[in-house]
């Protein structure tokens, strides 16, 4: 078949794609780090421009040309160092062999790309499995403990992975939340549903009227929304006090990556477990941003306790094919089939993705402990360094960011970063919000963070 992917700019585009990605391929991690910030040549070949995407996504005049692994050229030519893991989607960086290689194995045996959503194959059941295993602690999906538990009560023994996006999966919980709620307690009135100020469970309209926009589409006779202040316990005694057995669900996520990296503590998630279970409500942890960016898979395994359903997406296939689930106990399995479903989803080779990334997750986690460790720490040092500029080391592991003590300040130490070849982003769309924001992929290395921290106390002493 001819390609002509691009019409007639397709000969030259191509040339241009492959010729930047010569260039990463054939470039040690090290000799990489030497062009960071600099702009290197490439054949010439117009770019499409902008003018048929909608108006907000035009911000920037130079786009993704390609990358591979923690670096990616731009169309101009640039080279970065992505901080970012993409928008925090991949934990292998881009072009990942892990995923790559297990996808062309997977082909060669026959597993498609898609199928009928009705009837997943072994990748999704598969997958099903793994996610009950690792929710539950087990050793994998060979486990013999999980046919133990398939009908057990107040267990994470259900999945559903039948969902493309973090939304799609989102809006699964909430409307399960919803279900139990009105066949158990539907005479105390409308439903309740916390979550923290700046919250953010998604792009639908039940997910954004959670974090206040929309005022008004939503009846208070139908649900009500209470969004407390982050980590105030006496906010959290308040509202349970008030509201008892209307509480729905608590919906969280461990490390707010769209509140400046602001970590949900210990005590806190302790204190939510405890009053959900008194008043029989649903308690969510959001894990799309920390699911497969952590040693344990999963951060709500760091804290001691077991939450009704959690939901994961964004990174578990590592930048293939989008795929999310929402992983509950039985008790709340509620819901019909088209109730949480997207067509795309229950994609074979997206369960084989996910599952090559959590097979790859535990034969490094050892390595993964260490080096989240050592980035963290330096993390904390480099705020500590800069007591006028910085209030705070932000967040946990990879997911991190630090707070500055002025708002101008953060954005301009972003525009130096990026000048740089930095790829970092910056909270600073509220105004309270003032933090750098990184979630580097799970390939950094020592030699990375080193190179990373330098640049940004060369940066922060011109501030
Ligand atoms: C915590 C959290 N929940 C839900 C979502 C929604 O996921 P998606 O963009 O895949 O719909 C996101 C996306 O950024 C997220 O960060």
């Amino acid at each position: 078949m001819k390609n002509n992917l691009f019409g007639k700019k397709t000969e030259a585009l191509s040339q241009k794609v492959k010729s930047g990605h010569k260039f990463l391929k054939e470039k040690s991690m090290s000799e990489l780090l030497e062009y960071v910030g600099k702009t290197i040549d490439l054949p010439i070949a117009k770019s499409f421009d902008n003018s048929f995407i909608q108006k907000s996504s035009r911000k920037s005049n130079d786009h993704f040309l390609t990358g591979l692994g923690l670096f990616f050229i731009t169309e101009k030519g640039k080279v970065i160092l992505d901080c970012t893991a993409g928008h925090y989607q991949m934990p292998w960086g881009y072009s990942s062999d892990i995923t790559n290689k297990a996808i062309i194995n997977a082909m060669n045996i026959g597993i498609t790309w898609d199928c009928h959503s009705d009837i997943p194959g072994n990748p999704l059941k598969a997958l099903a499995r793994e996610l009950v295993s690792i929710v539950n602690g087990f050793d994998g999906l060979d486990d013999p403990r999980l046919d133990d538990i398939v009908e057990a009560d107040n267990i994470l023994n259900r999945a559903i992975v039948s969902t493309c996006t973090g939304t799609v999966a989102c809006a699964a919980a909430f409307r399960m939340a919803y279900v139990y709620y009105k066949n158990n307690y539907s005479e105390l009135g409308a439903p309740v549903f916390i979550t923290w100020q700046n919250n953010y469970h998604g792009t639908d309209t039940f997910a954004q009227a959670m974090r206040g926009m929309w005022p008004g589409l939503f009846s208070k006779d139908g649900v009500e929304f209470v969004q407390l202040e982050a980590n105030n316990l006496e906010q959290v005694k308040n509202t349970f006090e008030k509201y008892g057995k209307r509480i729905a669900c608590f919906f969280f996520e461990p490390v707010m990556m769209n509140n400046e990296a602001l970590l949900i503590k210990d005590e806190t998630v302790k204190l939510m477990r405890k009053l959900t279970t008194e008043v029989d409500a649903m308690l969510v942890v959001d894990e799309i941003q920390s699911c497969f960016f952590v040693p344990e898979l999963m951060m709500f395994r760091q804290y001691d306790v077991v939450p009704d359903a959690v939901v994961v997406g964004k990174g578990m296939t590592g930048g293939v094919h989008g795929q999310s689930a929402t992983i509950f106990k039985k008790k709340f399995d509620n819901l019909a089939q088209f109730d949480a479903l997207s067509t795309n989803g229950n994609a074979p080779m997206a369960g084989v993705s996910a599952l090559a990334c959590i097979n790859a997750i535990k034969e490094n986690r050892e390595h993964l402990i260490e080096v989240q460790n050592l980035y963290f720490n330096e993390l904390k040092k480099v705020a500590s360094e800069f007591p006028e500029l910085i209030e705070k080391a932000m967040g946990r592991g990879l997911l991190g960011g630090f707070k500055f003590k002025d708002r101008e300040k953060a954005i301009e130490a972003r525009e130096l970063l990026l000048r740089e070849g930095l790829w970092v982003r910056v909270h600073a769309y509220k105004e309270h919000h003032r933090t750098l924001l990184m979630k580097f992929a799970l390939i950094i290395e020592p030699e990375i963070i080193d190179f990373f921290f330098n640049k940004v106390r060369e940066i922060f002493k011109k501030l």
